[in-house]
């Protein structure tokens, strides 16, 4: 994780800088139909505003699917490429709450028990952004939305391809172990989230507007914390470099 404190910067120079590392995931939104986009086509909005910069409403399906950022995830592991850095940047923040964490998945790995690690070592799960949804209830997408994003398989144990080390890679996003029955396979993946979100794996930061966290998705998981969304605007876009090797 890398943290730039207090620079605020434009959307066109947040794009400019994130490509400077590699190919920006971009045509990125999952949800298709009636969408109408408040920031450009190479950011993930992570607002809570629409397209005229007011609070989404309530029962807003753009709210509903952003609300799975929650829950523990990595980025874009349900692609056929994933994500590699994600570059998020504040640039209207709530006065209290609304924090990001983010856990390492190396040191979880190193901690877990010899026996444990010898069981994960070439398991094989299955991800999907509509099982992250589907786990608080929203599973109200088009046949054309899930289309287009058929389940992708990852190995659970994976070299971290800069430093060697061993990590794990975990997501809300998995719904299943492959060759195993469903309810087996979870309870692994919730054990496993359980242990790596433990205080000791987790950095929380806490935002000023112009900062930007850098997250590598190859070796972390992280979420959002609640705030008060009906009063406050947290208006956060994400550059996306994509794991393209
Ligand atoms: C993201 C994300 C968490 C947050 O940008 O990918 O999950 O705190 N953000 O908004
Ligand atoms: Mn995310």
């Amino acid at each position: 994780v890398c943290v730039i404190k207090g620079k605020p910067i434009t959307q066109e120079e947040q794009i400019s800088f994130a490509k400077t590392f590699g190919p920006l995931d971009s045509k990125n939104g999952v949800l298709q139909k009636d969408i109408k986009r408040r920031v450009s086509e190479e950011l993930v909005d992570i607002s809570n505003m629409d397209e005229n910069s007011e609070i989404l409403n309530l029962d807003d399906r753009r709210r509903l699917f952003n609300l799975g950022n929650r829950l523990w995830h990595t980025d874009a592991s349900f692609k056929r490429i994933a994500a590699k850095y994600s570059m998020l940047h504040a640039r209207e923040v709530p006065p209290e709450a609304g924090e990001t964490q983010v856990c390492d998945l190396r040191a979880a790995y190193d901690d877990l028990a010899k026996s444990t690690k010898d069981i994960i070592e070439n398991l094989v799960a299955v991800h999907s952004i509509f099982t992250s949804r589907a786990q608080l209830g929203f599973e109200n997408f088009s046949q054309e939305e899930q289309d287009l994003l058929p389940p992708i398989r990852r190995r659970i144990v994976r070299k971290h391809p800069g430093s060697g080390r061993k990590t794990l890679y975990l997501a809300s996003h998995i719904g299943r172990i492959v060759g195993m029955p469903i309810p087996d396979g979870r309870l692994i993946i919730r054990d496993l989230i359980e242990h790596a979100t433990q205080d000791k794996f987790v950095y929380t930061h806490s935002w000023d507007v112009g900062d930007t966290l850098i997250w590598d998705n190859r070796c972390t998981m992280h979420r959002a914390m609640p705030f008060d969304e009906a009063r406050y605007r947290r208006d956060m876009c994400r550059a996306t470099v994509m794991e393209t090797n």
